[in-house]
């Protein structure tokens, strides 16, 4: 049985075991309790060993917390606060200790920066803990909304040769030795040589491919790890993240929003009745607003405006931004987290951003400056979701690869989307990492994942 099974339905007078991590001891004289977990709940298993019990004094010296354990007993009814009942140990097995002069999880609480450093022994602790378990709840959800609603889980490729997003941030794969690779007769590096005969690289969205399924499907979603070589050091930003990508054919920029929206509340929703305890440990000890921002999306609808007004908004506002507002911008982090946060308090879904801006497979509107692009923007996190409706139309996306210098020979097999049973179709991208930092109110992005990558850090 886990802990958590334990602690809500193990019965009175019947004997269990338990198997876990010594999260803290206190030897009294004529008995000792730890504290076992097992990382199933936050609140881990009281357990009395009394000084009758066989070898008492070596089990208990080796006890120490970070000890693994397993504890036979008899589940008796707690008369301390705070939790229903409490094992009266019988048998006590110590698989591996932990001592207490060199095992680094001794103080109750540790800076973040700190329990960066130990990667490998900070999900013991009750916030990182707790911060797994509900990115658990996030993926569970996440795959319920789209199962229920028909949609087919794509598993689109890791490896590939385009750059969805055209930023240039793609990391390189090659079998080459990098110090020696293979050359031509001009001494330039040889890619027909490597190994898929061509340039490739890690993904940085799984879009593209998803188009491709949705052409046979309808409704697909992705959910895998994206990478991003992007030199971005911000608390928003891991160079190696999760995405959920849905693809919907016959959809519009309206219903990409309305999925979105439903989207995001049937994912708070849920967490909110499966981690209570948990959300309530993040609401008490790391951001007072998170279960009012859970209860607000879930209860209200996102604001919907577009990209112009949104500038117009920002130029309006009496507030200092570090980076000047003019329609064309990219807007930055200060600018969405001022919508988001202070002006409308909730989350916003800013629409019709200028085709400069944005990637060539967002469909152009009528007004030839404008893409039919979605961002969702919210509050402390900025943009969590990016989409759009993609270009449908043969001509015009040929046109919008020229304008943008893209080689169109490397996307044939995406502009045969186009020439065979093309049809409007929509989708967006959430950042996984973001939507648990949104969710429990963490502030740093490398806290909500077991093992971040970020510039200059692939450790653990
Ligand atoms: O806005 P982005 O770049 O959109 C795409 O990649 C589209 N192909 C998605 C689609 O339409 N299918 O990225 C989508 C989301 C962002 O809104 C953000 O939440 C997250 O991915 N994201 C990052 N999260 C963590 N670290 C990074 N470096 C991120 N870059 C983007
Ligand atoms: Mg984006």
């Amino acid at each position: 049985m886990r802990v958590k099974e334990i602690l809500k339905s193990a019965e009175i007078q019947s004997t269990i075991t338990v198997e876990g991590w010594v999260k803290t001891k206190r030897e009294l004289k004529a008995f000792s309790f730890i504290e076992i977990s097992d990382g199933s709940t936050m609140n881990g298993i009281q357990v009395i060993i009394d000084k009758d019990l066989e070898d008492y004094d070596n089990i208990v010296k080796q006890l120490n917390t970070g000890a693994s354990v397993t504890a036979e007993g008899l589940v008796v009814e707690s008369p301390g606060k705070g939790q229903r009942i409490e094992l009266q140990a019988s048998a006590v097995t110590v698989h591996g200790g932990a001592d207490p002069e060199t095992y680094p999880l001794q103080k109750k609480r540790h800076s973040f920066e700190f329990l960066r450093t130990i990667g490998h022994l900070r999900s013991k602790t009750n916030t990182l803990g707790a911060v797994m378990r509900i990115r658990n709840a996030c993926a569970t959800a996440i795959h319920q909304f789209f199962q229920d609603k028909g949609f087919i889980w794509a598993h689109t490729p890791i490896i590939t040769a385009s750059d969805c997003e055209g930023a240039g941030e793609m990391f390189a794969v090659t079998n080459f030795d990098i110090a020696n690779p293979k050359r031509d007769d001009k001494g330039a590096i040889d890619y027909a040589e490597d190994f898929f005969g061509r340039p490739s690289y890690l993904t940085v969205s799984g879009q593209l491919e998803a188009e491709v399924m949705a052409m046979s499907f309808k409704d697909v979603y992705t959910f895998g790890p994206t990478f991003r070589a992007e030199n971005s050091n911000t608390s928003r930003h891991l160079a190696e993240f999760w995405m959920v990508e849905p693809e919907m054919a016959f959809c519009d920029i309206i219903g990409d929003q309305d999925l979105a929206e439903e989207f995001l509340r049937y994912v708070f929703k849920y967490v909110i009745e499966t981690c209570p305890d948990d959300m309530e440990f993040f609401n008490k000890r790391i951001d007072k607003t998170v279960l009012e921002t859970a209860n607000n999306i879930i209860d209200n609808e996102f604001e919907r405006i577009t990209y112009t007004e949104a500038i117009a908004l920002l130029e309006k506002s009496s507030k200092k931004f570090e980076f000047p507002v003019e329609w064309g911008i990219d807007m930055q982090s200060e600018h969405e987290r001022y919508l988001a946060e202070e002006l409308f308090k909730k989350p916003l879904i800013v629409t019709n951003y200028p085709k400069d801006i944005k990637a060539f497979y967002m469909r152009l509107n009528d007004d030839d400056k404008t893409v039919a692009a979605m961002d969702v923007l919210a509050p402390k996190i900025g943009e969590i979701i990016g989409g759009s409706q993609r270009e449908e139309r043969l001509d015009v996306l040929e046109r919008r690869i020229k304008e943008m210098d893209i080689e169109a020979d490397d996307l044939w097999w995406y502009l045969d989307l186009r020439r065979f049973g093309s049809v409007p179709h929509a989708g967006f991208g959430l950042g996984f990492e973001r939507l648990v930092q949104f969710m429990t109110g963490m502030a740093n992005i490398r806290d909500v994942i077991p093992f971040p990558r970020t510039p200059l850090n692939a450790e653990f």
